[in-house]
Parts: C-alpha cells; structure tokens; sequence
C-alpha cells in the first residue's frame, strides 16, 4: 500500500504522516529530506547551480541512503548522519532550486520508487500523488493558512535555536511556494483524485485521525 501525502512547506505534512505511519506500523518516506540532503552535498561541493555537468558530477557521486528505524528513517550522506543538519537554514533556502533541476528530480523519484516498493509506505513530499506515485492507494494534498503555517516554522526554527521572525519565515515560504509551484518539472499541485486537507484550525491528533479513517474504510479519494 502507498499513501501519498502532497502539499506546502509547514502545512504539518510531516508530522502527520509520521504518526499515521507509527499508527498504521508501516514506514513514512519523507522526500523533502532527501532533496535536502542532496542540497547539503551541493552547498559543501560549491556545485554551480547553473551549470548542469557540474550538478550530474555531484550527483553521480554522492551516496545517499535511508536507514528506517521503526517508522522514520535517517538520512546519511555516506556514513554521516545528516538528518539533523539539514534542518539548517542555508539548506532550507536553496532546497527548492537544487529540487528544480530535472537531473536532480530523476535520481530521487527512481530512488523513492525503489525504497517505497519495497513495503507499505507513506510517501510525503510535493508531487508524490501526481508524478512519483500517479496510483497510490491512497492521496492526500495538506495546506494551511500562511499565519498558521509561519507560527508553526517559528516554533520549530526556536527549538533549533534559530532566530527569525514571523515575517521572515512567511517571506521564505511564499519564495518556495512560487519556486516549488511554478517550476517546469513535477510542480506542487493537488492532484485531481487527491482529498485536502486545511490543517490550520485542526489539532494533529485530527489530522491523524482522519487519514487513518480514510484508509480503515479503504476510501479512494473523491474532488
Ligand atoms: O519541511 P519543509 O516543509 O520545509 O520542506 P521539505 O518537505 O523538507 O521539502 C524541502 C523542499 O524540497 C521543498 O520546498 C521542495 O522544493 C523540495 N521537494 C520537492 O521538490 N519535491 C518533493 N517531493 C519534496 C520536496
Ligand atoms: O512537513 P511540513 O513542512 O508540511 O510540516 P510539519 O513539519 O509536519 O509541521 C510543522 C509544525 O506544525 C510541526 O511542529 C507540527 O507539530 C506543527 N503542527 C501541525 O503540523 N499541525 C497542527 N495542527 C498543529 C501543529
């Protein structure tokens, strides 16, 4: 069974899908963890965006892996264990033009297909139920009102001990809304056969809860 999960930076995409994964026992594919990884490896290798063969290079070399740990995985660049920092802010600003880049898109949609064959998973990122899995059991498209969504990154920004304010991190996350929707290659958008979700007046267990229903009942998903 895969259960796709689409939608905007801090919309609770994650959070959700993680504990529906603990719940249902199955494994949670967080994809934005991988396209950050591979932006981690493109910031320290000085890689030029602009220039193709030298972003094939980077790519070609860098071994990426995902090692599952009950329902999460951590992401490792060789044998480093990056799932930490690539929380970090210069990742989380240039994530959405590495993840433009058609080569860099390739190498992790055929690697989520591969790790996500391998047993019932859900897969959360931005064009999983359009282009990465077209036929996922089950689709969900998450979003929440920029208010909502800016309280909920300050929150998490603070605990990592970064200082930003409100507006600065709604101003990043309409920047990676505009890049990551409007981009040639897999756009974020709710696929047609995908249920929404608007989280912002919801708690997290009613996020989980009302996935996990949808799934009891085998419910495909309805417009
Ligand atoms: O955690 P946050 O919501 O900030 O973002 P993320 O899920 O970690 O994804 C980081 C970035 O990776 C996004 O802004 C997209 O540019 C890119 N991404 C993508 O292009 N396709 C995916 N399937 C997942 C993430
Ligand atoms: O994955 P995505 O970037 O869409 O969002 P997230 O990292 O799962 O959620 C951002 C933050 O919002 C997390 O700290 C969640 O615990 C929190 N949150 C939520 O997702 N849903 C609520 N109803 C309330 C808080």
């Amino acid at each position: 069974m895969i259960i796709a999960i689409d939608g905007p930076a801090a919309s609770g995409k994650s959070t959700t899908a993680l504990g529906v994964a603990q719940v249902l026992g199955i494994r949670y594919l967080d994809t934005g963890a991988m396209y950050r990884a591979v932006t981690l490896a493109v910031i320290r290798e000085k890689v030029d965006l602009s220039n193709v063969k030298s972003v094939d290079a980077c790519l070609s070399h860098i071994e990426l892996s995902l090692k599952f740990e009950n329902s999460k995985a951590h992401v490792f660049l060789g044998d480093e264990d990056v799932t930490e920092v690539i929380r970090g802010i210069e990742v989380t600003r240039t994530v959405s033009a590495v993840s433009a880049l058609p080569s860099v898109r390739r190498k992790m949609v055929s690697l989520q297909r591969k790790i996500a064959w391998q047993g019932d998973t859900i897969v959360e990122g931005r064009d999983i139920g359009t282009v990465v899995f077209p036929n996922a059991d089950f689709k969900f498209f998450i979003v929440a009102d920029y208010e909502t969504r800016g309280e909920r990154r300050l929150n998490d920004i603070k605990k990592m001990g970064i200082d930003l304010s409100t507006e600065e991190i709604i101003k990043d996350l309409k920047r990676r809304d505009k890049i990551d929707s409007s981009r040639m290659h897999s756009p974020l958008t709710k696929a047609e056969d995908a249920i929404e979700i608007d989280t912002s007046g919801m708690t997290l267990e009613e996020q989980i809860g009302l996935i996990i229903e949808t799934v009891k009942k085998g419910e495909k998903g309805g417009k």
